[in-house]
């Protein structure tokens, strides 16, 4: 029999990846791999954060829907007929088949099976040849709703009937980002992104970590971000995200074999911000690479200890897709943006690869890891404080 990891000598043990950046050591290699580890995460992280699933322009109509699956659990967004827009798990409350899949238009949801009928509200509205059944009354039965809340555009879901707003413990980032007014960005609903052979933090640490651009990206698609121009600010205790800086050698700097913003800039930017691109991470989901004239967002989707789905979307300024070059332009950036990406996909699975040996260990930060500090910082007291609850109950 195995001895489980979730011990106090663990969580103490966290203190030390919580510490400042030039004193703290990486989370145990444990907590990327071990499957009982990820249950208790589910609990500490996942059921009680603010989760992004998509963009609001998905589901603009009355009856539009898209469907998405984060730690193993199917959920359906949808516009009902009153425009209110609501989050919904998609699992049928008659034998758990999924009453909707990908994304589209409806007026009710109709589980194939057996033809029970949701509204767009969840409610069941009809059960076909149900009258024999005792006791059974179809007012009671609905599809177990989330709450909502829409950030920039963003929509958050969260499993938590009393999590407190998202808002609020983003001002920092709200000011932050302003200026791209990304609730009016434009960008397609991506295809539903591919699944992956590592932890969902592997991933955000990735995308969080400037210390990597100037090695692993080496070259001319990357040189002209260099990690020593790497800010990482001061943000309030309870804030739900973070971010870095960093600073460009040039303005309007961009990833593409020009280096430089070939679709039209966000109209408001700043001269400081269009000499700089900026990360922003609301953990456990959402990570934004921004530039001056496209913002990339990653929807990190974990599904398991090791495995994660990950959706890939763009925003360009209102109207960047009426320039005739549009797509041409697109192309060049998802050229070079695919062979960054590329780099860092190859590094993640073996960093997994690397987490599962003996001989991985608690390694120390450069830096300009600053973020994988705030993500910590983030991390360590969700993990402490659940496992106090976690302890109390057994
Ligand atoms: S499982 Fe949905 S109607 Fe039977
Ligand atoms: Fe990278």
């Amino acid at each position: 029999m195995t001895r489980s990891i979730l011990n106090d000598t663990l969580f103490n043990a966290m203190d030390l990846s919580a510490l400042s950046v030039d004193e703290a050591v990486t989370l145990a290699p444990e907590c990327y791999t071990d499957a009982e580890f990820y249950e208790f995460e589910k609990e500490a992280v996942f059921n009680h954060e603010w989760l992004c699933v998509g963009r609001e322009s998905w589901v603009q109509q009355p009856g539009d829907y898209f469907t998405t699956h984060i730690v193993d659990e199917p959920i359906v967004i949808a516009r009902g007929l009153d425009g209110v827009l609501r989050a919904m798990s998609s699992v049928c409350q008659h034998r758990a088949m999924l009453v909707a899949e990908g994304a589209g238009n409806a007026r009710a949801f109709v589980c194939p099976y057996h033809h029970w009928t949701y509204g767009l509200d969840g409610a069941l509205v009809n059960a076909p040849a149900m009258g024999k059944t005792c006791n059974f009354d179809r007012k009671n039965i609905a599809l177990p709703t989330f709450q909502v809340e829409i950030w920039h555009g963003f929509i958050f879901i969260n499993f938590d009937p009393e999590a407190a707003p998202l808002a609020p413990r983003l001002s920092s980032l709200s000011s932050l980002i302003a200026n791209y007014d990304l609730a009016n960005a434009e960008g397609p609903r991506p295809e539903p992104g591919e699944r992956h052979p590592w932890n969902w933090k592997v991933m955000l640490e990735n995308n969080n970590d400037g210390y990597h651009a100037s090695r692993l990206h080496q070259g001319p698609l990357h040189d002209f971000v260099p990690s020593e121009q790497a800010v990482f600010p001061e943000l309030p205790a309870d804030t739900a995200g973070y971010y870095r800086t960093n600073g460009t050698l040039h303005k309007d700097a961009s990833f593409n074999a020009t280096q430089r913003a070939l679709l039209p800039v966000f109209p408001d930017l700043s001269e400081e911000e269009r000499n700089r691109m900026t990360f922003v991470n609301i953990p456990p989901t959402l990570s934004l690479v921004m530039m001056s004239d496209m913002v990339i967002y990653l929807i990190i989707r974990a599904e398991g200890p090791e495995h994660h789905t990950m959706d890939t979307g763009l925003l360009v300024a209102p109207d960047a897709t009426k320039d005739p070059s549009y797509e041409h332009k697109l192309q060049m950036n998802w050229a070079a943006s695919e062979e960054i990406i590329s780099q860092d996909f190859h590094v993640d699975e073996l960093v997994q690869v690397g987490l599962r040996s003996r001989h991985a260990i608690r390694g120390r930060y450069s830096w300009q890891e600053g973020a994988q500090q705030a993500f910590n910082g983030w991390l360590v007291p969700r993990y402490q404080k659940a496992w106090q609850q976690w302890r109390a109950r057994k």
